[in-house]
């Protein structure tokens, strides 16, 4: 039987050219869907190469997402992965990668466990019941326990008295600062912020100021001038994960800070919602009296289930519990009992350890697509934050991308106040909705940084 023998085209290592020459094939349907690849050793033959080359071609291949290896039966062209949940439609995603938005990389196993947790509510009488009964602000005692298990397992180790469960992240910030803050006083931020805490301290007349950070995170020395000349009654801070600059709070900047929101006695709103394995200390264990922690199942098992946590000091507790019943009561039971059970099925864990190991493949694609370009990132994080090079501009250039089918977010967004914005992007690889539309889309952003587009005055 003759096997499908590809054309090299010369230059670059041997494997990365049969690299090329497999997905230029199944771009152009040469290759199709489920079609087997030849066996490695006849290839290796046809070509003139070792074994080790084709296995290492294919290897490539498959972390790329273009085929998969089937064990005893060999490689095959993978189907098309779009999936219901992706935010971009199927009938989108051939021209448009949308990675503007932090969304956690989809996957067929979230849907299936959002069934079986389903399928075991149906089954549970008194959840049922629960349900649909009025119940305490913070949620339920066994829904507080097994999110306070969960919590701990993963890395923030808190009691079920602690937290009261919420709506999420967004909902987390609109209750602290509610609780800790009032119209006209201040709330301290990093130049660059998570959007959401901007708009809503606008919305509740909060005034705020931008504080200087860098690769350790927030300048402790920059916040404490800043305390003398303009007071704030609270700071909000990533500290695993900094919207958008991916920035994780050096330990040593962590005590400092504790020790600083003691002295002069502000609150800490620690926001944790980008999810991330490798953390140091929480600042709410270093400053438990004064800080909230904000958590979020949004990142982990999806931004539809609307669930999260709020740890709060026990002095807080009430002044927090009363913003959430005049909120809306209480979180929907329901949601919580669906999150209890995904998480008790031992599902949401699977999950997590999926998810890890797909950023992680999706983060060597950058290492592969931007290498030599300024970006900053950190294993299992959702974004990375790219910094343009010398002489471009951030407009111009996600306007590029945008018509080149390619959606990422300025850092006008994220600015405090009318702090000038850096020329850089973030870009959201988690977003894409496989690897494969990954890859394009980090080609279409490396050809774009090294092809500027037309001089700006051409475009006026
Ligand atoms: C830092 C941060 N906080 C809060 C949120 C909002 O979280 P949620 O979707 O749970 O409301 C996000 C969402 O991207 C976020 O990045």
């Amino acid at each position: 039987m003759t096997i499908w023998v590809p054309q090299l085209s010369g230059s670059g290592p041997r494997y990365r050219q049969l690299v090329e020459a497999v997905v230029a094939a199944i771009e152009s349907g040469e290759l199709g869907e489920q079609e087997k690849l030849p066996p490695q050793r006849r290839l290796g033959h046809a070509l003139g190469v070792t074994t080790g080359t084709i296995t290492r071609a294919y290897a490539e291949l498959e972390r790329r997402g273009w085929v998969e290896a089937r064990v005893g039966s060999g490689t095959y062209v993978r189907g098309p992965t779009t999936e219901a949940f992706s935010h971009v439609s199927p009938a989108e995603a051939s021209a448009q990668v949308d990675l503007s938005l932090s969304l956690p990389p989809p996957c067929a196993a979230r849907a299936d466990g959002l069934a079986r947790a389903m399928g075991a509510i149906q089954r549970d009488r008194s959840a049922l019941v629960h349900a649909m009964d009025y119940q305490p602000e913070g949620g339920l005692d066994r829904h507080r326990r097994i999110y306070a298990e969960w919590l701990t397992r993963l890395g923030l180790p808190m009691s079920a008295d602690e937290l009261l469960i919420d709506q999420g992240g967004m909902n987390g910030i609109f209750v602290s600062l509610s609780a800790l803050l009032s119209p006209g006083q201040r709330l301290a931020a990093e130049t660059l912020t998570y959007p959401g805490v901007i708009s809503v301290a606008q919305q509740l007349g909060i005034r705020t100021v931008g504080i200087e950070h860098d690769g350790e995170g927030i300048d402790i020395d920059a916040l404490a001038m800043r305390h003398e000349r303009q007071p704030f009654g609270a700071l909000y801070v990533m500290t695993e994960h900094q919207n958008p600059s991916t920035a994780a709070l050096s330990e040593s900047r962590r005590h400092a800070l504790a020790a600083l929101a003691r002295e002069r006695d502000f609150w800490l709103i620690e926001d944790g919602v980008q999810y991330i394995g490798e953390r140091g200390t929480p600042l709410y264990r270093l400053a438990p009296e004064r800080t909230l922690y904000l958590f979020s199942v949004a990142k982990i098992l999806g931004g539809g289930m609307r669930s999260g946590a709020i740890r709060v000091p026990a002095s807080l507790r009430t002044q927090v519990a009363a913003v959430l019943r005049n909120q809306s009561w209480m979180p929907p039971p329901l949601i919580a009992s669906l999150v209890c059970a995904w998480i008790e099925s031992g599902d949401a864990d699977r999950l997590l350890a999926w998810q890890c190991e797909e950023m992680a493949a999706r983060h060597a694609l950058v290492k592969d697509y931007l290498a030599g370009y300024d970006y900053s990132a950190q294993a299992d994080g959702f974004y990375i934050w790219l910094r343009l090079p010398p002489g471009r501009r951030a407009g111009p250039f996600v306007e590029q991308l945008a018509e080149r089918g390619v959606r990422v977010t300025p850092a006008e967004p994220f600015c405090v106040g009318s702090e000038p914005a850096p020329q850089a992007v973030r870009v959201c690889i988690s977003a894409a909705s496989d690897r494969v539309a990954l890859g394009r889309a980090l080609g279409v952003i490396r050809d774009s940084l090294e092809a500027p587009g037309p001089a700006l005055w051409e475009t006026l």
